[in-house]
């Protein structure tokens, strides 16, 4: 407006001698300006739906059957066992929590054909239910991003989508793997970039899984065995618009830091043979560390985007007095990231991870509720364990319209990636995951284990 008043000013110094000329000008340059903003503008993302897989009842796998299994196996040693049963008394999970059917047998078996049907059971489960959710039209699909870290078939498991689905000729397909655990967020934002460089109100399908059977370590190494005990089934499909219509959720910020050029960092989970040549992946006991270094790095980043002024300026005051009066030894100001989010979705590592980020962030035991429960209910199931914690908030009914939620997902790499995202409307159906057991939560974990 400003630069038509201003070419009117200089074309017409009188105002009588506007001429139509002069008008339709000054409009052609207002129409111009406004769509070189428009086009430059970062398109806000929103999340229309997401659907989590529910895995069927005889998929479940108690401890007393996972430590009966370890004790029948040939593979492993006592030492092995022990330790099996130690970690299960310690991993936080209930008896619930499910295995894909290869790893019922003794000895598990996992080739090429069974990983492919795990796969398939899965992504193909929530594509379904995502599709039914949003009622969306396949030829919307634009983007289509896929995650699994370990099981890489050739097609990949986007082609799989695709060829069932029959999408379109032209859709822009990715495949992640090796990303492990927090893969689903990198994906977010892969998606949130790629929508930005597509028409207006297009849409981003992202389906992340791990395939936990082609994973399973037949081998002592206890840190290799640490994968096996905690991981467990668990997918989801997620749709991403840039059109606002029908969507939950406005993506706020995304996040992602990368530590890879630290050697102890790019080995703490790391897939390797081991000293008898099995494969497997590794969990060392640096992880703890490093995941903790990760996040207070992502944390400088996506701080100041979304903490309240009154919370930096006491981390900034905090800093300068730390610096000024060095000798008294003045810890730094962790800033109280609940008055930024009313709900938080740490990533389901283990109980070691969410208590250190519980106590590293001052976290109340209500804000990690969604992430112990989930670990309780479903398991470590790597990169969606995230949006089974979103989906227990929203089946206890706790989201409401304008809350802001905090994901925070950690993977090999090692990476620590957040999201934040922005509710527009609660779910208006508690279907998902949780649905006909949400009543029983949350359980006092304490007094089971
Ligand atoms: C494994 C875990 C459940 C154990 O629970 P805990 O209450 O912390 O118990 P402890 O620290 O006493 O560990 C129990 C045993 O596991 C062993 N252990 C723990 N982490 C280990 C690792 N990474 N490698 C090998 N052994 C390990 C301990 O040495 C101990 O063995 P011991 O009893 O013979 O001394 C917990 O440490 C955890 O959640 N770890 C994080 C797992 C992880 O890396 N997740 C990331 C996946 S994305």
């Amino acid at each position: 407006m400003a630069l038509a008043a201003g070419v009117l000013k200089i074309v017409a110094p009188q105002p009588g001698a506007i001429y139509p000329t002069h008008v339709l000008l000054a409009m052609v340059l207002l129409t111009i300006t406004a769509s070189i903003y428009l086009a430059l503008r970062r398109k806000t993302v929103y999340l229309v739906d997401y659907a989590c897989f529910r895995p069927s009842f005889n998929l479940r796998c108690p401890k007393a059957t996972f430590l009966e299994h370890a004790h029948l196996s040939s593979l492993l040693d006592d030492s092995s066992v022990n330790f099996i049963g130690n970690v299960l008394k310690r991993s936080g999970m209930s008896d619930e929590t499910c295995v894909p059917p290869v790893l019922h047998y003794i000895e598990p078996y996992c080739g090429l054909y069974e990983a492919r049907a795990e796969a398939e059971s899965i992504v193909f489960s929530v594509t379904d239910d995502l599709l039914a959710k949003t009622w969306i039209n396949r030829d919307a699909i634009g983007v289509l991003i896929t995650t699994s870290s370990i099981f890489c078939p050739i097609p990949s498991i986007a082609d799989m989508i695709v060829n069932r689905y029959k999408l379109r000729g032209d859709l822009r397909v990715m495949n992640l793997s090796g990303m492990a655990c927090s893969a689903s967020v990198t994906a977010v934002g892969l998606a949130s970039n790629m929508l930005q460089v597509m028409p207006w109100g297009s849409h981003a399908l992202i389906v992340s899984t791990e395939t936990t059977g082609p994973c399973h370590y037949q081998g002592n190494t206890r840190s290799m065995q640490l994968p096996n005990i905690l991981f467990r089934t668990g997918g989801v499909a997620k749709l991403l618009s840039t059109s606002r219509s029908k969507a939950r959720f406005e993506l706020a910020h995304v996040t992602r830091i990368i530590t890879a050029a630290n050697n102890s960092a790019y080995r703490c989970a790391y897939q390797e043979e081991d000293e008898k040549g099995i494969l497997g992946t590794r969990l060392t006991k640096d992880l703890m560390v490093v995941a903790g270094d990760a996040l207070k790095d992502n944390l400088t980043t996506s701080g100041p985007l979304v903490l309240p002024t009154a919370e930096l300026l006491k981390f900034f005051l905090f800093d300068i007095a730390g610096k000024v009066l060095y000798w008294r030894k003045i810890r730094p100001y962790i800033p109280n990231f609940c008055v930024a989010f009313e709900h938080i979705c740490i990533h389901v590592g283990g109980p070691a991870v969410i208590s250190s980020i519980q106590r590293g962030l001052n976290l109340s035991d209500k804000h990690v509720e969604p992430s112990r429960m989930t670990l309780y209910r479903f398991g470590n199931q790597s990169a969606a364990s995230v949006w089974y914690e979103l989906a227990y908030i929203d089946a206890k009914g706790l989201m409401k319209k304008g809350d802001r939620v905090w994901m925070i997902g950690f993977g090999a790499g090692y990476e620590c990636n957040t999201a934040s995202w922005v509710c527009i409307q609660p779910s208006s159906c508690a279907d998902g995951p949780w649905a006909n057991c949400i009543n029983c939560y949350p359980v006092d974990i304490s007094r089971k284990a």
